[in-house]
Parts: structure tokens; C-alpha cells; sequence
């Protein structure tokens, strides 16, 4: 950039850089990508497309038009609907529609922070909320998670002498650890939610993609909406590309939650909430997320395998019941930002695990996506890396 435009600049965007998984995302085709967290397009029922359009352009004028800000009635409408398969009661009163869940955030944040407020996530986390973070100037403090979600003791640690906002959590099949927070700590969380006065922001766009075990109430149901923004998505049960997701949110906030939606975009485009509301009311959504479960799961299972066949016997890994993503962590030394660059040679990608840290952690883990890539590819992909790693 030259110099006299950066000059311009405000000081918000100075720590703003182009996210790693951004950049790996235009690797070419011969490449087999285990880096992006891209649902399977292929999986997405296109072919009811037509139908809808033309159901769509026969019933509702207003699809071209703009519309309300806090999103069309029939949408909020559907998306209480999508959440109560979840467990969770909401108003559609208390839903905002929003222009992808990643909109949701922004807001949220911009609703609440200040620059150096503190703002709490897990370690790692989804970069895509660090960014929202670090855009909005928060000071961002990092809890490490183990194999049942965030881990409270170190949490309650963390909390001690400081004055937090909000905790950001992807409880369910996180983004990119693939581990569920479990119910005892849910529990826990709503407590320290009420006791310090601070929000929860609850982002849970894979919940409806479990491949085994039970569910486990969301943390907005188990605190009936009080301390709880529920963050959520069409994108990974839908379709990202008509870019909807949703808040929930106690009546105050949602105002102004309202508000700065108007600031950011007026509305979500009308034509995306029509084809998605119409979809959710006329065709069995629920059969369509079996189904994408019924393949999701098969790549998971072949991805734990061949980790287990192709990776040293000192790696660990993590056991998503759901979701995209296995979090895999290397011992003796090995670089993963490093290792990226061999298996790109390989013509094989992955998220090195520093991209899921703002402090220099994540060094030894890597982030493997099994949702678009079929079971030839994942083994393949698998046993490229496998190749690199010390035995
Ligand atoms: C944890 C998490 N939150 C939010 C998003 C963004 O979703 P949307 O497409 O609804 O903006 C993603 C997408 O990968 C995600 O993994």
C-alpha cells in the first residue's frame, strides 16, 4: 500500500492482516485441501432451487424489495423453529436475521466493545472470531480447552483480577478443535455469567451435525436467554452462500443490536431469506441434515482412521462427535507453520494451529477438515502428511 494512503488509515485497522486459512483457501485444484471448513456443496439440494424461485416469485413481491432490518417474519419465524430442534425456546421476537452468523459477531461486538475491553475464547479458537476481535480492538485472553470444552479451573484463573465483557465459545463440535463443552461445564459457564455480571457468546453453527453420542443442551437453553447471545447459522446445515445466520439476544441488547445492523447493511437480502424460509417450511430440513450427517460421518470416521494408521505414535488427536474438524497435536519439536510448506509441496493443505491463537501458541497442532473432501482424498490427504512427520 503507499505510504501516503496508509497514513490514512484508522488505528483499528493497523492489527488487521489477511487470515492464513483465507490465503490457503485459493490453493489450486490439484492441491487435496484438508484446510478450509467448507461445507460439501455437492450435499446441498440445488435441484429444489427452481421450484422455490418460481413458488417464491409467484407469492412475494417484496423479494426484490428492501426489508425490515431485524429480518422477514416468516424467517425468524423458521429459525425459532430450526432452534428448537436444539431444545431451545426463543421468541421470534428475540432473533435477529443477519447476513452470515460472522455479521452476528461483528455486531455483537461492536454493540459491546470498547477498545481494551476483555473479551475471553478458547485456545485455540475460530479465527474468523479472532478477527472480529482484533478489529474491534478487544484485548483478547485465551483459556486452553481439553477434550470436554474450556477448561473452567484455568477459566476462573483467568477471571481472577479482571474485569471481562464476554466469553466467546463454540461449545458444541468446535471450530477447530472439534471437542464439546460438556454439560457440567455449561452449567458452570451460566453460573460465572451471573455471578460477574458478563455475556456468554454462544456461536453453535455445527450443533445440528452430531455423528454419535447424545446431545447436550445448548448453554442458551440451559440459561434461558439471560447472559446467553446465541450465535447462529444456515450455513453449515443450508447453504453459506445465501450468507444467513442469526442472533438471539435478551430484549436490551437486541435493540441495539437492531440499530447497528441498520448502520452495517439496512437488511438481509429478502431473495436469500424467501429461498431459505420457504425451504425450511416446505421441504423435511430434517431428513436433509440425516443425510448430511449420514456422509459427514463416514469422513470423520475415515479421517480418525487413517491418523491412526499414518500418524506417529506419539501424535494425539482429537475425537469430534460432530462438526468439521479434528484437532491433531505433534510431539518432538515439529513445526506445523513449517510442515504447511512441505505438504503444500505434497500438494496436500491444513491449517497450521498458530492461526487459532493471537499469541504465538498452536505452534505443534494443526486443524484437518473432513467436511469437503471425499474418502479417498482424506486418506490420501492423511497419509501425505503421515509421510512427513518423524516415525
Ligand atoms: C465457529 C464459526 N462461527 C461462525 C462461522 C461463520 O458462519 P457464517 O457462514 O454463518 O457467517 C463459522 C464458519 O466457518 C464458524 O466455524
Amino acid at each position: 500500500v503507499p505510504s501516503h494512503l496508509a497514513s490514512l488509515f484508522a488505528q483499528r485497522v493497523t492489527a488487521m492482516v489477511s487470515s492464513p486459512t483465507r490465503d490457503l483457501l485459493a490453493v489450486g485444484p490439484s492441491v487435496i485441501s484438508l484446510a478450509g471448513g467448507f461445507p460439501d456443496t455437492t450435499l446441498i439440494p440445488l435441484e429444489t432451487v427452481p421450484a422455490l424461485l418460481a413458488a417464491i416469485s409467484a407469492r412475494h413481491v417484496e423479494a426484490l424489495q428492501y426489508g425490515p432490518t431485524d429480518g422477514l417474519p416468516a424467517m425468524r419465524d423458521r429459525i425459532a423453529n430450526v432452534m428448537a430442534a436444539e431444545g431451545m425456546a426463543v421468541s421470534p421476537r428475540d432473533v435477529l436475521v443477519t447476513t452470515g452468523s460472522q455479521q452476528a459477531l461483528d455486531l455483537v461486538c461492536r454493540v459491546l466493545i470498547e477498545p481494551g475491553d476483555v473479551v475471553i475464547t478458547e485456545a485455540p479458537t475460530y479465527l474468523g472470531a479472532l478477527s472480529v476481535f482484533t478489529a474491534c480492538q478487544a484485548s483478547v485472553v485465551q483459556v486452553e480447552l481439553d477434550a470436554d470444552g474450556i477448561r473452567i479451573d484455568l477459566l476462573e484463573e483467568a477471571l481472577k483480577g479482571r474485569k471481562v465483557k464476554a466469553i466467546y465459545t463454540v461449545p458444541t463440535f468446535q471450530n477447530p478443535a472439534g471437542v464439546t463443552l460438556s454439560l457440567d461445564r455449561r452449567r458452570r459457564l451460566v453460573e460465572i455469567a451471573h455471578e460477574r455480571n458478563l455475556l456468554i457468546l454462544e456461536d453453535n453453527p455445527y450443533g445440528l451435525l452430531r455423528y454419535s453420542g447424545d446431545p447436550v443442551a445448548p448453554v442458551f437453553a440451559l440459561d434461558g436467554g439471560e447472559r446467553v447471545v446465541y450465535l447462529g447459522s444456515l450455513s453449515k446445515i443450508l447453504a453459506p452462500g445465501l450468507r444467513l445466520g442469526w442472533c438471539a439476544a435478551p430484549p436490551v441488547l437486541l435493540e441495539k443490536l437492531q440499530l447497528m445492523k441498520q448502520v452495517a447493511d439496512l437488511c438481509t437480502g429478502n431473495l436469500s431469506q424467501l429461498i431459505a424460509s420457504t425451504w425450511l417450511a416446505e421441504y423435511d430440513w430434517h431428513s436433509h441434515v440425516a443425510a448430511l450427517t449420514d456422509v459427514y460421518r463416514v469422513r470423520r470416521d475415515a479421517m480418525l482412521a487413517a491418523l491412526s494408521q499414518h500418524f506417529p505414535a506419539d501424535a494425539t488427536w482429537t475425537q469430534p462427535q460432530g462438526g468439521f474438524f479434528v484437532w491433531a497435536t505433534l510431539s518432538g519439536g515439529v513445526d506445523t507453520t513449517a510442515l504447511l510448506t512441505q505438504a503444500l509441496g505434497s500438494n496436500v493443505a491444513f491449517v497450521p494451529g498458530r492461526a487459532a491463537y493471537l499469541d504465538g501458541r498452536g505452534g505443534a497442532s494443526m486443524r484437518l477438515s473432513f467436511s469437503n473432501v471425499s474418502v479417498p482424498e482424506i486418506r490420501e490427504g492423511v497419509a501425505r502428511i503421515g509421510a512427513l512427520l518423524p516415525a
